[in-house]
C-alpha cells in the first residue's frame, strides 16, 4: 500500500517542485501535530487565515450547529440564510458606514474578480490601476493586476486596460484620470514582503480617486481581522475605500471571500445585465457560521489590540547576526536575511526545530512570521529560541 506521502506526489496536482510535505493529523490552537504526535508551532496561520488559531472551540461549535441545520441550499443571493444575514450585519456594524453591502464569494481571487467587475460596471469605465509587487490572487483578472511579471507572463493575453505603477511612488498617481474605473491596492503589501504605505500615500490615492470618479478598492485579504494590530488597515490609516475585498481569516478556517461596498454601488449588479455576478457556493452557510464565530472571538478576546505587544516580543527576542531587519505591523512580519539561499534553508529546516515557516511570493530574502493572533508571549519566546537555533544551524 502506498503511503500518504507517495499518494500526495502521485495524485495531487503539483505546482511546486519543492512542497513543504509536512503530514498533519491534527491541529489545535497554535500547534499542528504530525504522525506520532510530532508537534509544530504554526508561524504562518495557513497564510493569515487561522487568526483565532486552529479549531477554536467557538468556531467548531458554530460549524457543528450549522451542519445540524443545513448545508448548501441554493446559489448565492436567492434564499434568506441566517448565517449569511447575521455575518453580513456584523461586518457592516464594524466597518465604516458606506461599506454596508456584503457580497459573499468563495475565495480572495473571486472577491477580487467581483470587485473589479463591480468597479467597471458602476463607472462604465475599464482602465484599472494596480501596483508593483501587488498580489491579488491567481485567476485571470487577479493575474492581470499582479505586480510581478515572473508569475503572469506565461498566461498572456491577460485583461486589457490595466496600468501598473510603483508602490509608494507619489508622482505616478497622475495615472489616475477620468478614464480610470478603479485603483486596486493592498494598503499594506503582504507578498511583497510586508511593505507599508508611506505617510500620506493612501490619503493621496483616495483624494485622486474621488476627484476623478474612480473607485478605490482595498484588498485586505491578508491585513484584515486584526492581523496588523487593528481590525482592518482602514482603521490604521483612516482611509475608507469604495470597495473592500476580504477573504482568508474571514471564514475562521473555512473557505470564504467577500467584496463589500455601499448599497448604491452594489446595486449596479442587479440590472443590465441582471445577475452581474453569480456564485454557487459563495457565502456557504457553514463558512459564514464559522466566520462569524471567529470574528466574535477576535472582538471578545481583543486579539487585534494585543497584536502590537506580541509583535514587540518577536522584535525584541529575534536578535541574531544573520537577521538584517524585521519589517511589518502587528503579527504580519518579514524577517530579512542576507540571501535567498539562507531563507530557503531556514524554511526547509524549520520543522526539524518544531516550527512552520513560509516564503513570500515576491520577496526572496525574507521569511514570513504570521502566527495565529492567540499566540501567547511564552509561545512567542519559545518560537524565538527555536528560530535562533535554526539560524545558528543554517548559517
Ligand atoms: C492580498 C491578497 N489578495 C488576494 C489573495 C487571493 O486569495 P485566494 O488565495 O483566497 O484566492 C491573496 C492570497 O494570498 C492575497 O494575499
Amino acid at each position: 500500500m502506498l503511503t500518504n506521502r507517495q499518494l500526495f506526489l502521485l495524485h495531487l496536482g503539483q505546482t511546486s517542485s519543492a512542497p513543504l510535505m509536512l503530514e498533519i493529523e491534527k491541529a489545535e490552537g497554535v500547534f499542528m501535530y504530525g504522525p506520532g504526535g510530532r508537534k509544530y508551532l504554526d508561524l504562518v496561520s495557513g497564510v493569515s487565515v487561522s487568526n483565532t488559531g486552529h479549531r477554536h472551540p467557538r468556531v467548531v461549535e458554530a460549524v457543528k450547529n450549522q451542519v445540524d441545520s443545513y448545508l448548501h441550499l441554493m446559489v448565492y443571493g436567492e434564499m434568506i440564510q441566517s448565517p449569511q444575514v447575521k455575518y453580513a450585519a456584523k461586518l457592516a456594524s464594524i466597518l465604516p458606514e458606506k461599506l454596508s453591502s456584503i457580497y459573499f464569494v468563495n475565495s480572495g481571487s473571486e472577491a477580487v474578480e467581483g470587485a473589479l467587475k463591480l468597479a467597471k460596471r458602476f463607472t462604465g469605465r475599464s482602465r484599472i490601476i494596480y501596483f508593483s509587487n501587488a498580489y491579488h490572487g491567481s485567476t485571470n483578472a487577479a493575474l492581470s493586476v499582479q505586480g510581478s511579471e515572473i508569475y503572469r507572463n506565461a498566461f498572456r493575453p491577460l485583461m486589457p486596460g490595466t496600468v501598473q505603477i510603483g508602490f509608494n511612488d507619489f508622482g505616478a498617481l497622475d495615472a489616475i484620470d477620468d478614464k480610470t474605473a478603479c485603483v486596486i491596492i493592498e494598503p499594506i503589501q503582504a507578498e511583497a514582503g510586508v511593505l507599508l504605505p508611506e505617510k500620506g500615500y493612501l490619503e493621496l490615492i483616495r483624494e485622486r480617486c474621488s476627484r476623478h470618479g474612480a473607485l478605490l478598492i482595498f484588498d485586505e485579504v491578508q491585513t484584515g481581522f486584526g492581523r496588523t494590530g487593528k481590525m482592518f488597515a482602514i482603521d490604521r490609516y483612516g482611509v475608507v475605500p469604495d470597495i473592500l475585498v476580504l477573504a482568508k481569516a474571514l471564514g475562521g478556517g473555512m473557505p470564504l471571500g467577500a467584496f463589500i461596498s455601499s448599497g448604491e454601488i452594489m446595486s449596479s449588479l442587479i440590472s443590465n445585465p441582471r445577475l452581474g455576478h453569480i456564485t454557487t457556493f459563495g457565502g456557504h452557510p457553514v463558512c459564514c457560521a464559522a466566520g462569524l464565530a471567529s470574528l466574535e472571538v477576535i472582538i471578545d478576546e481583543k486579539l487585534s489590540e494585543s497584536c502590537e505587544s506580541k509583535s514587540a516580543v518577536f522584535k525584541k527576542e529575534l536578535i541574531h547576526p544573520a537577521i538584517k531587519s524585521i519589517r511589518g505591523e502587528g503579527l504580519l512580519l518579514a524577517v530579512q536575511l542576507r540571501s535567498h539561499e539562507h531563507v530557503g534553508k531556514v524554511i526547509a529546516s524549520a520543522p526539524v526545530h518544531g516550527l512552520v515557516l513560509d516564503y513570500f511570493l515576491f520577496c526572496n530574502d525574507a521569511f514570513r512570521i504570521a502566527p495565529p493572533l492567540i499566540i501567547s508571549d511564552d509561545e512567542i519566546k519559545y518560537a524565538c529560541r527555536q528560530l535562533l537555533l535554526l539560524l545558528d544551524d543554517t548559517e
